[in-house]
């Protein structure tokens, strides 16, 4: 309150960051990314670039389908990349809420883990849990590799650009 006895208002951007592998991306995690950017000022999806875990497509092939998939909407979400330690990048981007999506109890264990872990680590900093739409629950960047690989459809469970690309990669692997 100012001393004139009126509230002023402090303009505070809320930032969050959507970490995650992305490999590929999801219906499941589009859904997210949406509710996201509907409750936060500005929403970066963070993919993580780890040597040591193998991935389907290259960090660039993520970020551009990502990119493709969200151009023509949700200006207030960007894409970028990160590397160490996650809180590490929420403060150099001035985030204070990480997000993360829930899709049943079996992630809440490591969901929990991580949300503490990290809040030891950066005690102003926020872990949300977003809940995607049902018909996104069972839904997994793993399980979607894995019908791709062997076959099967992943019509409605990814994004088209991301389905023509699966189909891409494993006609070339076969
Ligand atoms: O999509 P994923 O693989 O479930 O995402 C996991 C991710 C990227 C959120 C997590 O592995 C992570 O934050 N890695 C960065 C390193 C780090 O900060 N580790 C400590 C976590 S408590």
């Amino acid at each position: 309150m100012q001393g004139n006895g009126r509230w002023h208002a402090t303009v505070v951007t809320k930032t969050a960051v959507y970490p995650g592998s992305f490999d590929p991306l999801t219906f499941g995690h589009l859904d997210v990314i949406e509710r996201s950017a509907r409750l936060f000022d500005r929403v970066i999806v963070a993919i993580l670039t780890n040597p040591q875990k193998a991935a389907l497509f290259t960090v660039d092939e993520r970020i551009g389908l990502i990119k493709e998939v969200l151009k023509p909407r949700l200006p207030n979400v960007e894409v970028d990349v990160f590397h160490g330690l996650l809180v590490d990048y929420a403060n150099k981007k001035k985030a204070q809420v990480i997000v993360r999506g829930i899709r049943a109890i079996s992630d809440y264990e490591y969901e929990f883990q991580m949300a503490l872990m990290n809040r030891r680590l950066a005690p102003d900093l926020e872990t949300v849990f977003m809940v995607p739409a049902e018909n996104y629950s069972y839904l997994s960047s793993r399980l979607v590799k894995e019908i791709a690989e062997l076959g099967g459809s992943v019509t409605g469970l990814v994004p088209d650009i991301v389905e023509e690309r699966l189909k891409q990669r494993f006609k070339r692997k076969s």
